[in-house]
């Protein structure tokens, strides 16, 4: 018998026996109320394919099936000690979240909760390979948790990537520069038996990152689990919801629990300064559910590119701080002296982290301090940026400046804007 030709139950027969053997009774118990005359046929004909072995009242796993539940639960304390040793290396490393890219990081113990009820609870057997989408610091402290799948950790942050890679088994743990708005690499389609993301929390998201989690998992039975925003988030959460339980059943998926507040999250510093300008100082509040589905492998969604976000940006990590930078459409043969425009009020820590927010679309340098700025002469303002980064003093900044522009003729008298920009930025980066 062929993996494609197992069914559900005999993957609930599989994922019951490798936790341990079990009698004809408890089996009916664990798997899934399957009717008892249906799953004694299912065991007489899996014990005929010599996928099951039967010994008195008990039945066992026969050892040609690979049993990945083993070792997970033997080592259970001693991987959870790893993954708790290389998330704190992670962190102390990490730049700080930006608001643009959505970085909100799950607590240690957020992070512990999820795990635990994704891989105990997962209806399937213990899977072999197993996709981490838009959740890259999860996907490392899981990985150390699975230590017989393979894991492939997808992301569109590849500062998050960097600094991941020293704290992951790279023999094991592979590390993919995707953006889930571009279609899926080919070799990636049908690779998982499991996916987990935690994307931004907008209907539109979630719609994107189910169209990838179908195409990941095409071909196999699968889970599919992922964070749900709470109830309260905003005022139209309920009906968005909704929305995307009818996202996920339009893709086929079945869901087979709901787990409420486990998804613990680190309040980030952005969000953080917006609160302190209204005078809150709040703790880590955020809490988000975890959804699980199941799926059967027989929807594969178009592999296309879908635009979800507007805008184009590059960004540059300087000390901890992520910093980008709106990508304008300018003339590389004409100067434009860099200048940081302030927004109307003379705050710099942007007072919002919606993304509905029509202030967003103004911004056009924005740190993960929340600070943002519209700005003139991007070309100029990015290569201030990137000398700040590398520690170039501001005369080496100007000539760099210079060398991005090799048919223009920039002025000795350009340099006070160019300083200006220099030391504005540089307050706002901390050097
Ligand atoms: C809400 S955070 C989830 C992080 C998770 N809680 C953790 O602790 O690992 C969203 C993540 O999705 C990533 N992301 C946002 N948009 C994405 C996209 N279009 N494609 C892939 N990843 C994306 C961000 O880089 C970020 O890592």
């Amino acid at each position: 018998m062929t993996q494609t030709e197992k069914t559900l139950a005999h993957y609930a027969v599989i994922r019951s026996l490798e936790r341990s053997p079990q009698t004809f009774k408890q089996l009916l118990e664990s798997c899934h109320s399957l009717f008892p005359d249906q799953l004694a046929s299912l065991l007489g004909e899996m014990e005929a394919n010599h996928l099951v072995r039967r010994d008195g009242e008990e039945y066992a796993l026969d050892g040609s099936i690979p049993n990945r539940w083993r070792r997970l639960y033997t080592d259970w304390n001693e991987n959870l000690d790893r993954a708790y040793t290389s998330l704190s290396a992670i962190m102390g490393r990490i730049h700080l979240p930006h608001c643009l890219d959505y970085e909100w990081w799950f607590t240690h113990s957020g992070r512990e909760k999820v795990a635990e009820l994704l891989i105990h609870n997962n209806p399937l057997p213990t899977p072999e390979s197993v996709v981490f989408l838009g959740s890259p610091l999860f996907g490392a402290f899981a990985s150390a948790l699975l230590p017989e799948s393979k894991i492939y950790i997808l992301d569109k942050s590849d500062a998050t990537l960097g600094t991941i890679k020293k704290d992951v088994d790279s023999e094991r743990v592979h590390l993919i520069h995707y953006d889930a708005e571009e279609s899926l690499p080919q070799e990636l389609v049908g690779s998982a038996d499991m996916v987990f993301f935690d994307p931004p929390w907008y209907v539109d998201y979630y719609d994107l990152f189910l169209r990838r989690s179908m195409q990941l998992s095409y071909g196999r039975y699968a889970t599919v689990a992922f964070v749900l925003f709470p109830l309260l988030t905003r005022p139209t959460s309920l009906q968005e919801r909704k929305r995307v339980f009818e996202i996920a059943m339009s893709y086929g998926l079945s869901l087979v629990s709901m787990e409420t507040h486990v998804a613990h999250y680190y309040t980030p510093q952005f969000e953080r300064e917006t609160l302190v300008r209204r005078g809150i100082e709040a703790k880590n509040w955020r809490r988000g559910d975890l959804a699980m589905f199941i799926s059967d492998g027989t929807r594969l969604p178009e592999n296309i590119a879908l635009r979800v976000e507007e805008g184009q940006w590059r960004e540059l990590i300087v000390g901890k701080v992520k910093v980008k930078v709106r990508v304008k459409d300018e003339n590389p043969d004409i100067y434009i002296a860099p200048e940081l425009l302030d927004f109307a009020d003379g705050h710099v820590a942007l007072p919002t982290v919606s993304r509905r927010d029509p202030i967003r679309k103004e911004i056009d340098l924005w740190t993960s301090t929340q600070r943002g700025f519209k700005i003139k002469g991007w070309r100029a303002i990015w290569k201030i940026v990137e000398g700040i980064r590398d520690n170039l003093s501001f005369e080496e900044i100007f000539e760099s400046i210079r060398r991005e522009y090799p048919n223009a003729t920039i002025p000795e008298l350009e340099k006070s804007a160019v300083e200006k920009v220099w030391r504005e930025l540089r307050s706002h980066f901390g050097g």
